[in-house]
């Protein structure tokens, strides 16, 4: 089923999971605020993360670091004075581009990244690229825009100290290294996992949430033998891609697109980025990177703190290798929303939307309707409030049963609990399942075990 971005988000918005920020003040550009469908969907996608990459690991554990951070991390890390993007404007029509991405959807053998600011003014002037927009050729010099966030600390002028908001949670995790592993006791190899907020003032927001200035980041740095890593790298990559699987993407809508040698960042030794097939075709959801030593190594020397680890065995001194997987959550949301709609045609002028989202991650996992409003419902409230103890639960009384089967089919409910007169007089109920349609009858006593085994992820 393909849908166009504004149809997903005019679903989103219709039913509740995604809204324009600040939207009465007429909206604050590229910002978005997720409902309460939304919420729902974002903590189970977080929860099934967690789930996989940490609970189930018996060599991960977690984090969660403060988003301002001393600035001197910025200084190791790389990101003040390398953490930009090169800038042209067209002054014939104001408009504004990535000087390196308009090499590239010029010519799409080059690779632009990482060319100097002089070789991209050079190439721009000599292909003679003219402004995608307004179809002129009158640019201003390349400048370098800072891709993140400066506020400051303290409240009096003279005292206060410039700092940054996070542009990746990552850092976090190399700058607790020691804690973490002394803490833990974990022992090489092991992974440190964190979820959380990043900005990033990027100069192309857009495409809804695929890319905004505040994202949520789940990232994992996994700290391995210098020299095993290629073997962690492969595993984080089938690991990576078999959990989009389970959590309902499509593998066709999947591919791993391996970074070139020449195109690697200066700190990877391989990068992969899985890519889904969002509407306007294939771009990145999780970047996988061979990081070397170069985060505990900048630390290390930039807080002169000692980042090497001491091999309980042999008690020889490394600084740890790193493989990071780094998935953006709204990324996934968005994925995952796609991916899971469709729309049916069930008989002739019938058709229905249907979510079809994984059980697990489902914004309600049970809906549940009183077949008589009067006589049923207090049974019903009596259900609902029982199993909302163990799942994420709605209740609709209002309508005939049909509509509320369709509004729970487009909200992607899985199942839905009918109250009727047999469960007043034996105590049972009837369960519809929203992919088939198909109904059973269950004894209520049995309910918390079959959901519990078919929400389980
Ligand atoms: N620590 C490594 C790191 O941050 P990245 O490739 O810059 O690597 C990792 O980001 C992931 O974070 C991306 O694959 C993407 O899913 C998400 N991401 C990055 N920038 C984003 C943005 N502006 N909006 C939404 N998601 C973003």
């Amino acid at each position: 089923m393909t849908i166009t971005m504004e149809q997903l988000t005019n679903f989103a918005k219709t039913y509740g999971f995604v809204y324009q920020g600040s939207e009465i003040y007429g909206g604050l550009a590229n910002t978005w605020d997720y409902g309460p469908l939304g919420v729902e969907l974002k903590n189970a996608l977080k929860a099934a993360w967690w789930q996989r990459f940490v609970q189930e690991q018996r060599n991960v554990v977690g984090l969660d670091s403060a988003i301002l951070m001393n600035p001197k991390t910025w200084e190791a890390s790389g990101h003040i004075g390398g953490f930009s993007d090169p800038l042209i404007d067209c002054k014939a029509c104001k408009s504004r581009h990535r000087a390196d991405h308009l090499i590239e959807q010029h010519d799409a053998s080059v690779s632009a990244d990482g060319m100097s600011e002089e070789a991209l003014t050079e190439f721009i002037h000599t292909n003679r690229i003219v402004c995608p927009k307004c179809g002129k050729f009158d640019y201003t010099p390349i400048r370098q825009f800072d891709l993140m966030f400066k506020t400051q600390l303290g409240v009096v002028d003279e005292k206060t100290q410039a700092i940054y908001l996070r542009p990746e949670t990552a850092q976090g995790i190399f700058v607790n290294f020691k804690n973490i592993q002394r803490t833990s006791r974990q022992k090489i190899p092991f992974g440190v996992a964190q979820v959380g907020k990043s900005f990033r003032n990027e100069i192309t927001p857009g495409n809804f949430i695929f890319r905004t200035r505040e994202f949520e980041q789940l990232e994992l740095e996994f700290f391995c033998e210098p020299g095993s890593e290629m073997t962690w790298f492969e595993h984080f990559k089938a690991a990576s891609k078999q959990f989009l699987v389970d959590v309902g993407l499509h593998p066709d809508n999947l591919v791993l697109a391996d970074h070139p040698q020449e195109k690697l960042s200066h700190y990877s030794n391989a990068t992969t980025d899985i890519e889904y097939r969002f509407a306007w075709g294939f771009d990145e959801l999780w970047g996988i990177a061979s990081r070397t030593d170069y985060d505990l190594r900048q630390h290390q020397a930039h807080s002169q703190e000692d980042m090497t680890y001491q091999d309980p065995q042999t008690n020889e001194k490394y600084l740890p290798y790193v493989i990071e997987p780094s998935l953006g959550l709204d990324r996934l949301f968005l994925a995952v929303l796609n991916d899971a709609y469709h729309e049916e045609t069930l008989g002739e002028n019938d058709t229905r939307v249907v979510l079809k989202l994984h059980p697990f991650v489902a914004p309600y996992q049970i809906a549940v309707f009183p077949l008589v409003k009067k006589k049923h419902r207090d049974k019903a409230f009596e259900l609902t409030d029982q199993l909302a103890k163990r799942f994420r639960l709605t209740y609709d009384e209002a309508g005939n049963i049909g509509r509320r089967y369709r509004r729970q089919d487009a909200i992607g409910t899985p199942f839905v609990i009918t109250v009727d007169d047999q469960t007043l007089e034996q105590q049972t109920v009837t369960i519809r399942e929203r992919d088939t349609m198909e109904q059973i009858t269950l004894p209520m006593a049995e309910l918390n075990a079959y959901f519990d085994q078919k929400t389980r992820f």
